[in-house]
């Protein structure tokens, strides 16, 4: 395969469901579980860009408990301590979307490296990836801490290209999150767009290389 020498992928949206924690939700407020996880991982985004103007980095697990209280608060849903805490520790426990694991099996199998970049602290990564039992599939577990910014700050894809020892045209960069997608490519990655939900891709200048609908879809248009 000679389009990319190593895969990157995004974590949260793309190999793993952020409305999982929607059934929690419904557990605490019922028939409100998915209108408060759309707002707070909404809330959750922009709260990582936003600290990034700002030049003040927080765990991304803080940007993601000061976006359920803005929710909760936003929403008129009280929120305990101890609610805030279990919420919280749903976002530790997401499910893949079910056609990552054989995906990854498949795309593991071309001999490229696999590897994730994503905005979460180095723990929550782990945790997520861990308790899908997928950690076998990459060679690196990438985080934004050691940079201190978030996506899509060039630095954070930059740390994607020091650690692979290769530049950013031998990666292929794999991103649900339009954002994310239009940064990397902006950087210079070779960019294939998970499009979920049918949507139209953001208009920030740049545009994917390559569009798919699931993550199963991958191994064909790389050969594997
Ligand atoms: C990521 O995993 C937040 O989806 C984004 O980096």
């Amino acid at each position: 395969m000679n389009l990319a020498k190593a895969i990157v992928f995004d974590l949260y949206g793309t190999l793993f469901d952020v409305h999982t924690v929607a059934r929690r939700c419904d557990g605490y407020y019922p028939g409100r579980g998915l209108d408060m996880s759309v707002m707070w991982r909404q809330k959750q985004l922009e709260y990582t860009w936003l600290r990034t103007l700002m030049g003040q980095y927080i765990p991304f697990e803080d940007a993601t408990r000061d976006a359920l209280v803005y929710t909760c608060e936003r929403l008129g849903l009280p929120l305990s301590e101890a609610d805030r805490a279990t919420l919280c520790e749903a976002y530790l426990e997401l499910a893949p979307y079910p056609e990552v694991p054989a995906a990854l099996r498949r795309l593991q199998a071309t001999g490229l490296p696999l590897a994730i970049l994503s905005n979460g602290s180095a723990f929550s990564i782990g945790r997520v990836v861990d308790g899908a039992g997928l950690r076998p599939h990459f060679s690196h577990l990438l985080s934004v801490e050691s940079v201190g910014v978030f996506k899509p700050h060039g630095e954070v894809y930059e740390l994607a290209c020091r650690t692979l020892a290769l530049p950013a045209r031998q990666i292929l960069f794999v991103s649900s999150n339009a954002w994310d997608a239009a940064g990397a490519a902006h950087f210079g990655f070779k960019v294939c767009w998970v499009n979920r939900n049918d949507s139209p891709f953001d208009e920030l200048g740049t545009r994917p290389l390559m569009m798919i609908k699931q993550l199963d879809e991958l191994p064909a248009l790389l050969g594997g």
